[in-house]
Order: structure tokens, then sequence, then C-alpha cells
């Protein structure tokens, strides 16, 4: 089959930070010579105390352990803002889009954005809030939510966001999780034109939350929401008291900037957790050589601050690089599907980098939607979360980008802080459909599964023999689990969880998840916590859960339910049970279908043999494999006749 091959489109290589060549030296250099290309990197950043100490990572045991910049000293928003103030004070730093486009929008320079900062930098002290303690940001897409990252990193507090679309449970279990004394949050949150109850959310959390003493409230849409005395403040209330001036805190390289939970294949989310400076300098290293970024442009990055892409590529990338970066607060398709074009044309914006299931769902509504927006400021196209299909490769390449604008597919996730696997613009041709090649120090490589390494063209587990700085060094309360789950699968490798395909060209195409962890519009889901809100149910005796195909989330969520006997499962109860789920977890976890089934397939030794349920619910059940060490093989036939046809 003849593969479609997008050379470096012309000028790109000379105009770029980086071309072929020098992407080539510059990979062996920091692969052959580690110590010294870190150290010659991470001068890109301002340093307290210099380190004198760059790599020191082991991923065997007994001496595992991962530390960079070690005994170097900094601030992270020293150097995302106050480096900046000098030279370009005036310039944007947050170009914010409301989710109504006819509500202002507002430009925060960096001078107005290190005052910001500083105040409730120093709200936070006023509140008892210093170095290390736990603060947990429960925030809609608004300027306020980088205000609060950044004063956490001012003071050395250690940021745990929450996805504004979580439960009230999923967010008291986050807060638990890590002894958080302070939310900040805001009265609603306002995407796609509808009303998130986000204060009321935190109410109900807390009842579960003793140990909160404080919750700051942003009025943003001035809806009326309860305020208990002595614990709720109001934003602006309590910055308009603090001074505009706040010390930074020395902290170490290694002391930890923030907390992330994120879905694993079991259990419940790991607080994944990452330091200052090597986080740091891969989140500006990367934000600079994926997008060519160069100072003055207009970059937009539209994932929402509760991921991962938002951290790194919304806030402390851009902003350590002295960028303009856009923050949107609303949804693509409204007022209507034109709606990140028009942006991208009022604000001129040269870079955009999305989600797969955005671009799935706008190209379902027509390019003329697409035609009727300028977009002749764009330069570049940047795609992240999940597999991007070639046919929205192709979408995005043709009508979005106009065939001039190169598309970066970057593969990386939560744990590894920033970018992994991506084409550099200047350097790379394009592949639709692989995240073509390895970042400077990344040394992915593929393996069989009994950890063989495979050579050459093949498929395998996608691993990562060597640590890069901006990896994750802990989960949040229990260190065992970050080595177990990362590093014991495969001895002296840190596990992706993702399959990947590597061909000739020493391209790599990722094929999915390969663990019980499916990718529901780009967010990451683990099964087994949407099986655990499944049998919290009282109705429900068993559930299984797995992933099945979606043309626009990628990834849709297939529920097995087995209910109690004496319940008659009907139509009412699946309702019931969708809108439990989104109760206990958020609506991101909807099931898309629900199968009532009297009894689940088990092995002998009672392992539900998740194999083929995966199978039923990608609709693939001609071939479903050894099913004779089934306890019960007439069960298979029960779930074949009931499962849900997909067309
Ligand atoms: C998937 C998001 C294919 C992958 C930054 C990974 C991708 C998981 C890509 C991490 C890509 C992310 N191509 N798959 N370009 N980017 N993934 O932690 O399965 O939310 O393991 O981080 O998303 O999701 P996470």
């Amino acid at each position: 089959m003849g593969e479609v091959v997008y050379p470096v489109p012309t000028g790109w290589d000379q105009a770029a930070l980086v071309d072929a060549q020098a992407y080539e030296a510059m990979y062996q250099r920091s692969i052959e010579a580690p110590e010294a290309f870190w150290n010659d990197a991470a001068h890109r950043l301002d340093w307290i105390r210099p380190f004198t100490r760059v790599k020191e990572t082991s991923f065997h045991e007994p001496d595992f352990g991962i530390a960079w910049f070690a005994d170097g000293t900094l601030n992270l928003t020293a150097n995302a803002l106050d480096r900046h103030l000098e030279r370009n004070g005036d310039r944007v730093a947050i170009l914010w889009e409301p989710d109504d486009p006819s509500e202002p929008h507002r430009e925060i320079t960096y001078n107005e954005l290190h005052a910001d900062v500083c105040r409730f930098a120093n709200l936070l002290k006023a509140r008892g809030i210093g170095r290390g303690d736990r603060v947990t940001i429960y925030l809609p897409m608004v300027p306020e939510a980088a205000v609060a990252m950044l004063a956490c990193a001012r003071i050395g507090a250690i940021h745990s966001i929450v996805f504004a679309g979580f439960s009230p449970d999923a967010l008291a279990g986050r807060i638990i999780d890590c002894d958080s004394r302070i939310v900040v949050t805001a009265d609603e949150g306002l995407r796609g034109g509808k009303r998130v109850p986000l204060k009321a959310n935190v109410d109900d959390a807390l009842r579960q939350c003793p140990g909160v003493e404080t919750v700051v409230v942003l009025r943003r849409t001035g809806a009326l929401v309860g305020a208990v005395d002595g614990r709720d403040i109001d934003w602006h209330e309590g910055v308009a008291l603090q001074s505009s001036d706040c010390d930074i805190e020395e902290m170490n390289a290694e002391d930890p900037l923030f907390i992330l939970y994120t879905s694993g294949s079991t259990g419940k989310p790991k607080g994944v957790l990452h330091t200052t400076g090597g986080y740091a300098v891969w989140a500006s290293i990367t934000h600079q050589y994926v997008f060519d970024y160069h100072p003055g442009q207009i970059y937009w990055c539209a994932a929402d601050i509760g991921w991962v892409t938002g951290h790194s590529y919304v806030v402390y990338g851009p902003l350590i690089n002295g960028a303009t970066t856009v923050m949107f607060e609303g949804v693509p398709n409204f007022p209507d599907p034109s709606r990140f074009w028009q942006v991208v044309d009022k604000f001129g914006v040269e870079i955009f980098y999305g989600a797969p299931t955005a671009l799935r769902a706008l190209m379902r509504e027509g390019d003329d939607w697409v035609r009727r927006t300028n977009r002749k400021s764009l330069r570049l196209l940047g795609s992240v979360g999940e597999p991007i299909n070639p046919e929205a490769w192709e979408w995005y390449y043709r009508v979005v980008g106009e065939e001039r604008c190169p598309i970066v597919d970057t593969w990386w996730q939560t744990e590894t802080g920033g970018i992994m696997i991506t084409p550099l613009p200047g350097a790379t041709d394009l592949k639709p459909g692989s995240a073509s090649r390895p970042f400077f120090g990344v040394k992915p490589a593929l393996v069989d599964n009994d950890g063989k390494e495979v050579m050459g063209a093949g498929e395998g587990c996608l691993v990562m023999t060597d640590s890069w700085p901006g990896q994750m060094r802990t989960v949040w309360g229990d260190h065992d689990r970050f080595f177990q789950t990362y590093f014991s699968t495969f001895e002296g490798m840190y596990f992706t969880g993702d399959g990947c395909r590597r061909d000739a060209d020493g391209y790599y195409w990722i094929t999915g998840r390969i663990d019980d962890v499916i990718n529901v519009s780009g967010h990451r889901m683990g099964t087994a916590e949407i099986e655990s809100a499944l049998v919290a149910h009282s109705k429900v005796a068993e559930s299984a859960v797995v992933g099945m195909p979606h043309d626009i989330k990628g990834q849709g969520i297939y529920a097995f339910v087995t209910t109690n006997v004496e319940v008659t499962p009907d139509e009412a109860l699946r309702k019931e049970l969708i809108q439990w789920v989104r109760q206990e977890i958020g609506p991101i976890a909807t099931p898309d279908v629900i199968q009532f089934a009297p009894a689940l397939p088990k092995t002998r030794s009672g392992k539900i043999m998740r194999r083929i349920l995966r199978k039923i619910g990608e609709n693939d059940v001609t071939n479903l494999g050894d099913t004779s060490t089934l306890a019960d093989p007439s069960v298979v036939d029960n779930l074949l006749a009931n499962r849900r046809q997909l067309t």
C-alpha cells in the first residue's frame, strides 16, 4: 500500500528553529550525551542557585529513583513572569475568549498577570497556605485559573486541579487524597451557554471533607450561591486587600509543583506528581521546538486546564517562553461550528493545538463552517490526546490549514509532563496518523509481552528505556504504586500502557491503550472506575466496562451490567444507571451502551474474561478466541444474542 507522506513545506525548513539535519544532530547528542545536552538546555531557565548535578535516574531496583538538576534552586513563577517584565511587561500574556462571543474578551499583560498572581499568592498566605501545602483548584477556563496556579508556584504550594466537569464525589475523593485545606472555585462555570454549578458542587463535596478550612469563590456569572461564614471568601474582595508584591519562594528543583489525578487500569485515580525544575525545562523546550515558537507569536492551545495539556501548553510552557497564550472558556460548536476559526481570526492565531475529537465533530458539520472564516494567520496546527485518524488528519490539513500548515501529532501522557513523540515542523516529513519521531532525550522502544525488545520495523508495547526531565516523580502518597504501575511490567523500563508500531523509517504509530484504560474524547477513563461507580448502585450486582469504537469520541463506553436477582432490568433502570454514573464521576463518564447480562464470562478461577467483552464492544465477534477455559461457555451465547448492534 502506498503510504502518504507530506514533505516539510517549502520555506518551513529555512525559517524553523530546527531542520531535518539539525534534528538528527541534536537528537543524537541528547541520547549520547544526555548530561551535556540537558545541562545546556536547562539554562533556558533562570536559576537562583545553579545546579551542578544534572541527571540522577534509575529505573531499576534497588537504586530506583528519578532526579534532575537536584541541587539547583529556582522559582517557576519567576521564570514564567518576573523575568519577562523588564523588557516585555506590556506584552499580552493571556488573551482570554469568553464562552459567549458577545461578552468582551480580556487581554492581560505580563505586568498585570504578575500583579494578579502576587495578590492571590498573598491571599493564600493570609489563609495560612505555604510551602508544600496542597491547593485544590476547581475552576472553569478563566484567567484566574492560571493566576491561582502561578500563585501556588510562587509560594511553593502544590496545586491539584480538578477538571470542572467532575462530580462532587470525584472532587471530594481528590481533595481527601491529597489533604487539601483550601479549594479555589467559581460561583458557576459557563460552557456552550450552559451553566455549571461549581460552588454548589464544592459545597456538596465538602460534606465529606472536614479538613477544608477555606473556599475562595470567584464570581463568574454572579449567580446567588451560599457562603459559609469563616470558610468562604470572595476572590475579588479577598485580593483587594492584598499587596501586588510577593516575594518568591526559593524552591529546590525536585520540590513538588503539582499533582494531577489521572486514571489507570486499576484502582482509584492516581495523583501524578510533577516537580519543579525538570518539568519547567520540559514544558518550555517542547513548547518552543514542537510549535516552532518565536517570541511575539499568538499561540492557542484549546485544552482545558483540568488536563495535563492545559497545564503544560496553556500555562507553563508558553509563559516560561514569554508567549501570548489564548485561553478559551467555551466549546468548539457554540454558538456555531465556526467558533474555533472565528477566534483564530479575531486574535490572529498563528499556532493552533487541539484534540482529534473536536476536529471529528466539526468535520461532520461540513467544510462551509470553516471556509467562511479567513484563517490566513495560521502557520502550524497541532493534535493531542488520542490517535488522529488519517481522515480527520487530512481534513485538518486541507480544509483548516489549506495545505499550508504542518500538523504536529503529539504523543504524550499526564505522566510524561510534556510532548514525547512528535514531528518538528521544519524537520519532519509528515505521515497522517503517525506521531512520527521522538523528541530530544526520548528513548522509546517496543517490547513484546515477554519484555524482549522488538528491533527495526515491528509492533509491541511502547516503553521508555531512559528518563527525561519532565517525567513524573511519584504517585502522591504511594511511591510503591508508582514503581508497580510503571516499572514492574518490564524490568528497567517505563511502561506507557500504549501499543505501538514502528515503520521502516523509524516512525511511531500509536495503536491505543493496551491496558484497561479507555480514551473517550481524549479523556482517560479507567474502566475500573466506571465499574465501581456502577456496582455502587443498589440494584447492580456486577459490572464490566470496555471501550467501543465511536465516530466522534474515538472510543465510547460499553458497560455490561448484571443486576441483583430480584431486579428486572428494563429501560428505566438503564436510564437510571446512566444518570447514576454521571453523578458519581461526571458527564464524561456517561456510558454509551449498557447491556444487561444475566452473567459475565468468567474463568473457573472467577476472573472476568475481558478479551471476550472487548470483542463484543468492538463488534468483532467472528472470532472470540479460545473460550474453553470459561466456567460456563453458554454465558457467551447470551451476551452475543443480546449485544448492542453497532452500525
Ligand atoms: C493517548 C494526554 C495517539 C495515549 C496528553 C496516551 C495519544 C494517553 C496521543 C494519555 C497521540 C495521547 N496519538 N494517542 N498523539 N496523545 N494519546 O494522560 O493512549 O490524558 O497513553 O495525556 O492518550 O492521556 P493523558
